[in-house]
């Protein structure tokens, strides 16, 4: 499924989480001797249009441990939504490699993507993407539903995640009837209810004003502390970039590390 700079639509998105089957051959093993939880290797993605080819990056290298929390930024247009769809198996790139621990994210079926999706990644859309029909209980707990958890169970999995991001009283809110800060917080509650491994999270505080950016993003910093989350953060704010443990630049089709002023 290559969403590409497109919109997902509701149908899309229960797509991209949905799975019935067992995780399978896409399993991740732990490998005490390698904390690298993610290895991206010679990535090169360019995007045809007629005779055009727009080369978004070329020989991209990244490896993130496990329990890192790794921020990316970069200007408007240069491939950082483009980079997380890939990491996430939502887009493929034209050469290289990504693999997710012991999984080679190339090599799995459309199937078997999803799987890995749906029990390995907690996405955070720019825009949230929320269901804005069903309730913040029912959105968040929609990758358990997708994956045919039963509803009881997957709902009180929801509630335990909306009360550590705040919104205990929100529960039974549709999702259209809430602020943008408190949407993006069930956003957040969403990518984190099947406890994935890795969060992808794409400008989570992009939409916010200042006051509840700051506060959704010390939201993040708890949650993936005391989760011991290994998490990849777009942002465009570079107070919050500097806030993560490593800071890389997309600049030009090239990661580069950033060293870090605070
Ligand atoms: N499916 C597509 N076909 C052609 N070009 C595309 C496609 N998807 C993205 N692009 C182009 O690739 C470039 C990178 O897009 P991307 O969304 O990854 O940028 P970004 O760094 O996330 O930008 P922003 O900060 O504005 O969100 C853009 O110039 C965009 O127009
Ligand atoms: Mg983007």
């Amino acid at each position: 499924m290559g969403l590409g700079m497109q919109t997902p639509s509701s149908r899309e998105l229960r797509t991209a989480f949905a799975t019935g089957e067992s995780a399978g051959n896409v399993a991740l093993m732990e490998d005490p001797q390698e904390p690298v939880l993610l290895r991206v290797e010679n990535l090169h993605k360019e995007y045809r249009t007629g005779s055009d080819a727009l080369v978004l990056f070329e020989n991209l290298n990244l490896t993130v441990h496990a329990g890192e929390m790794v921020a990316i930024v970069g200007e408007s247009g240069s491939g950082k939504s483009t980079l997380l769809h890939i990491l996430a198996a939502l887009d493929t790139p034209t050469s290289g490699h990504v693999y997710c621990a012991s999984t080679c994210i190339g090599k799995l079926s459309s199937k078997e993507a999803a799987i890995f999706r749906n029990r390995e990644i907690g996405y955070v859309w720019q825009f949230h993407y929320l269901l804005p029909e069903f309730t913040a209980l029912e959105n968040a707990a929609m990758p358990l539903l997708a994956r045919d958890e039963p509803r009881a169970s997957a709902l009180a999995k929801a509630e335990v995640w909306l009360r550590q991001v705040g919104l205990q009283n929100r529960m039974h809110h549709r999702a259209g009837e809430l602020s943008g800060g408190e949407q993006q917080r069930v956003s957040l509650a969403r990518a984190l209810v099947t406890q994935p491994r890795l969060l992808l999270a794409d400008e989570p505080t992009g939409n916010l004003d200042n006051r509840t950016a700051a506060a959704v993003f010390v939201q993040m910093e708890e949650l993936h502390r005391t989760h011991r989350l290994t998490s990849i953060i777009v942002t465009h704010n570079v107070e919050f970039a500097q806030r993560c443990g490593r800071m890389f630049r997309l600049h030009e089709g090239r990661l580069e590390e950033c060293q870090r002023t605070m």
